[in-house]
């Protein structure tokens, strides 16, 4: 399947009927010939138990999770045997690196500075900065599984050259000077729910910030990592609510920390597709489709989102407007309670009935049909 929904193989015909073998885009080729497993879902279960295969590129077992639209960001799962480490790489795309399991260390070379040793462990977040050299190693007596979100299918496919990608020596200072805290778990509180920081040792313990209009006991930050253009969010909504549905652009990758329940996923005036989450799933809800998120579970459930926009700092369009481009965006894109489907509040009530939990918010005043 092509990653390019549109992908026509057969190029227009001009005046005289003459046509073009259009080549497939070049980041499904280079995806095609790294050979390790590609699964391409609308959601995965459990990253812990995604199959890989050996990754010559990186030394260890890996695969790609292609989720909808990852024409942008994509997934990668890479898995290192206790004792053991991956190859140093270097790339022009920016990556997230999320601890799906294990300890270990990365070490961060960058030309001009001294190396730098971070230490992670289940649940850690980091974003190696772009174009630096990295190695992660197994400091653990069981596996450490890793999940990479990365646009490097928009940076593939805009140089349409490899080399460039992996082995360009070009060193972004601006981004990361050698900086002895650089990687230090500390925080910087810039606004409200606006963070930055370069390392979060554990995603599930991190500080969040009410986020009210998103729904009753919703909590979120929008962090500022490395420098990246690429977004990260963590969220979270209480027992026995749900948070109010909206709609955005394509590639935000969404993982389930703790808790279990689930979510709609719609395109407006087409049926709904649901996905029942628990911690280590993953899903991408499709360019500007509806997503509603429910926590059915006993505790607090709370969600990682990688993404292909949205840093805060480094405001980078791609696709539809967003936050950053339109201030009515959040607005404009998500369903008020009151104007919601009824169908939505009383199938989430009878599911908490079923599982003996009680639905904490009110039943929404709705607007007259
Ligand atoms: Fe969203």
């Amino acid at each position: 399947m092509a990653i390019i929904d549109n992908y026509n193989a057969q190029g227009p015909d001009d005046t005289a009927g003459k046509r073009f073998d259009r080549p497939p885009p070049f980041y499904d080729a280079w995806q095609s010939k790294e050979g390790i497993p590609i699964h391409q879902s609308f959601h995965v279960d459990d990253l812990a138990k995604v199959e890989l295969d050996m990754w010559r590129r990186f030394g260890v077992p890996a695969a790609f999770v292609n989720l909808a639209d990852p024409f942008i960001c994509t997934a990668m799962v890479l898995e290192i045997p206790p004792g053991g480490a991956t190859l140093a790489v270097r790339h022009m795309f920016e990556t997230w690196i999320f601890v799906v399991g294990g300890t270990g260390q990365t070490l961060i070379r960058q030309d001009g500075v001294k190396d730098q040793v971070i230490d992670w462990q289940t649940r850690s977040l980091f974003g190696p900065p772009l174009n630096a050299t990295y190695r992660h190693s197994n400091t653990g007596t069981g596996p450490a599984r890793i999940l990479m979100v990365t646009n490097a299918p928009l940076t593939l496919n805009l140089y349409h050259n490899e080399r460039f990608v992996f082995e360009n020596p070009f060193v972004f200072k601006d981004r990361y000077g050698g900086e002895d805290d650089y990687f230090d778990p500390h925080h910087e509180v810039m606004a409200q729910r606006y963070i930055r920081t370069n390392m979060v040792k554990d995603v599930c313990d991190f500080y969040l910030h009410e986020w009210k209009e998103r729904g009753p006991g919703a909590r979120t930050v929008f962090l500022s990592m490395s420098h990246h253009t690429i977004g990260a969010h963590v969220s979270e909504f209480e027992v026995g609510t749900y948070k109010l549905a909206h709609r955005h652009g394509p590639s935000a990758h969404v993982i389930i920390l703790q808790g279990e329940g689930y979510s709609l996923l719609w395109k407006e005036g087409e049926d709904m597709t649901r996905v029942d989450w628990r911690e280590n799933s993953i899903f991408s809800p499709p360019d500007m489709w509806y997503h509603q998120h429910f926590n059915t579970g006993g505790k607090t459930a709370r969600y990682l989102a990688l993404k292909s926009k949205g840093a805060p700092e480094h405001p980078c369009r791609i696709g539809a407007p967003g936050p950053n481009s339109d201030p009515d965006f959040a607005k404009n894109h998500q369903i008020e309670s009151e104007d919601e489907d009824p169908a939505i509040y009383h199938m989430f009530a009878e599911e908490l009935k079923r599982k003996g939990l009680a639905i904490a918010q009110p039943r929404p005043n709705y607007k007259p049909r």
